[in-house]
């Protein structure tokens, strides 16, 4: 398979979900941990966001960095199960123009090889405007496997999101 060749890095924000993290009460580690693994594969990259589980300041925050032109790519973490504060897939949803479910479906079926708690996970992946939006769990070590699953997806995802991807059947191994 032929490496897509960006003409410059992933732009990626990281955006953790939690109302303990966004008021003090306790340390954010998923959200530094995406950020490095996110340098890891070479993307320019920020600190993490930290926003309260409120569904309308997420869905601000979703909108301000994907309207800005400046982000390829947004990883959000936590939020995504069944508490009842629990809103960031429905606000992912609710910015969303395109959905772009097989990032969503890879890493839950991946997961469920791992643990059946996979199940309690409602996270959706989306696009607005040329922004991916992919939603992930709030455990660093959920984020660390959902990761590996999209890692070697996303130089792809990001080129074809650009427009810059001109012989997509190229890249499939034949
Ligand atoms: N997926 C993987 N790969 N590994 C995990 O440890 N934890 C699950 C699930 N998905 C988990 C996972 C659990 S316990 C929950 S409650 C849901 O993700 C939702 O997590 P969130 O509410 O922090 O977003």
């Amino acid at each position: 398979m032929s490496e897509p060749r960006l003409t410059h890095p992933i732009r990626a924000a990281v955006v953790t979900l939690s109302d303990k993290a966004s008021a003090g009460l306790r340390a954010d580690s998923s959200g530094p941990l995406l950020v490095e693994l996110l340098r890891g594969l070479g993307a320019k990259v920020a600190e993490a966001i930290v926003v309260p589980d409120d569904r309308q300041r997420i869905e601000e925050t979703l909108k301000d960095l994907s309207d800005s032109g400046q982000y390829d790519l947004v990883l959000t973490t936590g939020g995504t199960g069944l508490a009842p504060r629990d809103h960031t897939p429905e606000a992912t949803l609710a910015v969303a123009d395109r959905l772009a479910p097989g990032f969503a479906e890879a890493m839950r079926s991946a997961s469920l090889a791992l643990t059946p708690h996979a199940m309690l996970s409602r996270a959706v992946s989306a696009v607005r405007k040329q922004t991916l939006i992919i939603n992930m769990p709030g455990s660093p070590k959920a984020c660390r496997e959902h990761f590996a699953v999209i890692a070697p997806v996303l130089a792809h995802a990001v080129e074809t999101l650009r427009g810059e991807a001109y012989e997509c059947g190229s890249q499939e191994a034949r």
